[in-house]
């Protein structure tokens, strides 16, 4: 495995190179969820060159949010694309990403209001910035998001459309923790009892989607004041949003359709702000 440490150094890699490149972007701190994208991208294109990103990218924090604290163990993280079959792993510094009078970046105008994006403001402009640096400094023909930050996927997929990016889209599943809770750099955050308690996220959201798909609930509202009671009856949890959503306009919806519909929360424990996330599986809801 080649270990890419400047855009110079990405460069001479892509001079030699002779295949195609899917792309895995991370900010390291990887886990099991991280790997099983790393997995889906050399089993979905077996042939191509299977490149991996790590970089903190300071500008999708918030001036409050965990930057310096984000954790960076290079070389587990280096390690584990080892084992998972990577090829190159770029990993740049900040200075070497961003000149230091840039001054264009992207801004999407409509998902990023919605749902994660009204309690961090910047936040998918900051993303999408990142995102069409590392497809442009890649040159890859396809890239691999986790369902688990299921609005980034969806403001992703936009921004290829929108920008015609010429590379394909490759959606993983969420990976969890055996008690259900989505796999996150930040659960190592959580205190012993908010650990404890955070599994209810994926819980209320699981039974809530069952609950819709057997024709129990009648309305999103209804559906969306269960998973709220639910998540609120933890100490510990403070909800930010739960909502039901067009999967791809992240719209709001009022009434069920048979549109692709998802069911969404970010909720907090102490300060860690968790994220998590289901499709709603019946023909009355979609899938
Ligand atoms: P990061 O949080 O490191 O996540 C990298 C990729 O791993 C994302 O596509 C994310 O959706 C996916 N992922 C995280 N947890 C997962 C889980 N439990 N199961 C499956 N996939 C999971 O997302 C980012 O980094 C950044 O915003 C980035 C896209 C790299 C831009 O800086």
């Amino acid at each position: 495995m080649e270990v890419l440490p400047s855009p110079e150094a990405l460069e001479h890699y892509l001079v030699k190179s002779t295949r195609s490149r899917v792309l895995v972007p991370t900010m390291g701190a990887l886990h099991e969820g991280h790997c099983s994208l790393l997995d889906l991208a050399r089993a979905s294109r077996p042939t191509f060159d299977l490149v991996a990103t790590i970089f903190v990218n300071p500008t999708q924090f918030g001036p409050n949010e965990d930057f310096d604290a984000y954790p960076r163990p290079m070389e587990a993280d280096l390690e584990k694309c080892r084992s998972h079959g990577v090829d190159a792993v770029f990993t740049p510094v900040a200075a070497e990403m961003y000149a230091a009078d840039a001054s264009i970046n992207i801004h999407e105008a409509s998902l990023s209001h919605r749902l994660c994006g009204a309690s961090r403001p910047g936040h998918f402009d900051g993303v999408c910035t990142v995102v069409a640096k590392l497809f442009n400094l890649t040159q890859a023909s396809a890239a691999v998001f986790g369902e688990k930050d299921f609005q980034q996927l969806a403001v992703i997929r936009r921004m290829v459309r929108d920008l015609n990016f010429p590379l394909e889209i490759i959606p993983g599943p969420t990976v969890r923790e055996s008690d259900g809770l989505a796999m996150s750099s930040r659960n190592t955050y959580l205190t012993e009892q908010q650990r404890s308690e955070a599994p209810v996220l994926f819980r209320a959201l699981t039974e809530v989607a069952a609950a819709i798909s057997e024709g129990k609930l009648d309305s999103p509202g209804t559906a969306k004041s269960q998973v709220t009671e639910a998540i609120s009856s933890c100490k510990e949890a403070n909800i930010d949003y739960v909502d039901i959503v067009d999967a791809s306009s992240l719209v709001s919806l009022d009434e069920f359709t048979d549109k692709n519909v998802r069911l969404l929360t970010a909720t907090y424990f102490g300060k860690t702000r968790l994220i998590d996330n289901v499709g709603l599986p019946s023909s009355k809801a979609g899938s």
